[in-house]
């Protein structure tokens, strides 16, 4: 470390060099990382990208229930580039839930979760509950007519618990009904609260990952193979091998966002609902209310139960099942190349259950998926299979047979 220049002076009074050596330089990656490694860090550029286009909205915004909506309109049609901005904030959302989902089904697929990964995990699910608290109140802000009735939905969930919820109910809205002040709470945590706590949680995620260090698609932990130096054999340094790397992904991920951003920016109605486009009227309830894409797997299962208090504990408890994971997964191998049948079947049984939830979501229940079977039905079934996963994996990931994983990593092109 030279002493007689800029980063010498700033590196006595702050770990500069050290911590881009111990994160970057000198961080040891599996060398066989493939593409699902990519959605972390697409992760994080949509994030800067969220928090960039969201001060800037911020600046021309108003969270009161007149203004609101003409705010949204003046941010659209006067504010120079405003359109852009809006949309590059509204497609980064669903963007934001592409990328998280591929990344945990990428956790999912290699057993990332396992030890001594459960914490870069339980830090990952956590992320993934602001996440959804921070979208949920973002969509409020345009107080269009599915920000109010979706909100209504929502929060009127809190009346399903005995005794204290018609209290919670009120404490939530901040208001007898939703009004100006129920907007103005969600906008202070939209715009200051969440994004803090989410940068806190993504820098705790990282810390985590770096200290146990990354898994692989085999599974194999790099850190029990280390040459006379300490380094891991199979490793390479983060920077510049994965750093350049990324950037070409990261490249390729922006070119397409941009490109659905200016071409597709309402998704189809599913990134942003038509009825949005309509100002706030508590008077006038929209024909259909379903929930942004993201969250309609959950709102499936809600629907699901025909009990509204039970409905609430189901959709709590199929997030709930995620954050146990790492010890509901018995198996000695971490990634699913190594494991059994059942396991296979097991995951992509839920990863389509999954997916044909969100449609569910946005179905009306009594419309029919396929000849004689309604979309209601369907939810049901889905959501057992959905539980039934996490039920079984305990005994299924301890009883079968696995094949035995490398011990040393090689790179297939
Ligand atoms: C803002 C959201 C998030 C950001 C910015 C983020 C960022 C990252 C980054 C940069 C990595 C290392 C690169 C990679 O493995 O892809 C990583 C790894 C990981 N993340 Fe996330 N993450 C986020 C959300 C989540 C969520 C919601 C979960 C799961 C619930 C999760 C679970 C994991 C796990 C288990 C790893 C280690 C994977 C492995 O080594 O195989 N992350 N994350």
């Amino acid at each position: 470390m030279s002493k007689n220049t800029l980063m010498g002076w700033v590196d006595k009074r702050f770990p500069a060099t050290k911590m881009f050596k111990e994160h970057m330089s000198e961080y040891y990656a599996p060398k066989n990382l493939n593409f699902w490694y990519f959605f972390g860090v697409f992760s994080m550029i949509v994030l800067v990208n969220q928090l960039l286009t969201g001060i800037w909205l911020t600046m021309f915004y108003e969270p009161s229930a007149d203004g609101a909506f003409d705010a949204v309109q003046y941010i659209m049609y006067d504010v120079e580039y405003g359109a852009i901005l809006r949309y590059l904030h509204s497609t980064g959302a669903s963007a934001f839930f592409v990328v998280v989902y591929l990344h945990m089904f990428r956790g999912l697929m290699y057993g990332s979760y396992k030890p001594p990964r459960e914490l870069v995990w339980i830090i990952g699910m956590f992320i993934y509950l602001v996440l959804m608290a921070e979208a949920f109140f973002g969509y409020l802000l345009p107080w269009g007519q599915m920000s109010y009735w979706g909100a209504q939905v929502i929060f009127n969930l809190a009346s399903a618990i005995p005794v204290y919820g018609a209290d919670l109910l009120d404490w939530v809205r901040g208001d007898f009904l939703i009004s100006g002040a129920t907007l103005n709470r969600y906008f202070a945590l939209h715009v200051v609260a969440l994004p803090v706590i989410l940068l806190g949680l993504v820098v705790a995620h990282i810390i985590a990952l770096h200290e146990v260090g990354s898994n692989n698609p085999d599974g194999v932990e790099i850190k029990a193979n280390k040459d006379e130096n300490g380094i891991p054999r199979d490793g390479i340094p983060f920077h510049p091998y994965y750093s350049v790397h990324d950037l070409q992904g990261i490249v390729l991920f922006l070119f397409v966002f941009i490109a659905v951003t200016f071409f597709f920016p309402d998704g189809g109605g599913y990134f942003l609902e038509k009825p949005n486009f309509e100002p706030a009227n508590g008077l006038k309830t929209p024909e259909h209310i379903a929930p942004v894409w993201y969250f309609t797997p959950f709102y499936a299962i809600l629907r699901a139960v025909p009990d509204k208090l039970l409905g609430v504990v189901a959709m709590g408890g199929a997030i709930a099942c995620l954050f146990l994971l790492p010890w509901l997964d018995r198996s000695p191998v971490k990634s699913m190349r190594y494991k059994g049948f059942l396991s296979k079947v097991g995951l992509t049984v839920f990863c389509v259950c999954f997916v044909i939830l969100g449609f569910c979501g946005v179905k009306s229940p009594d419309a029919y998926f396929l000849p004689g079977l309604t979309w209601k039905i369907t939810g049901q079934i889905c959501t057992v299979l959905y539980f039934l996963w996490f039920i079984t994996m305990p005994f299924i990931s301890k009883a079968e047979k696995t094949t035995t994983p490398p011990t040393r990593l090689t790179v297939s092109h």
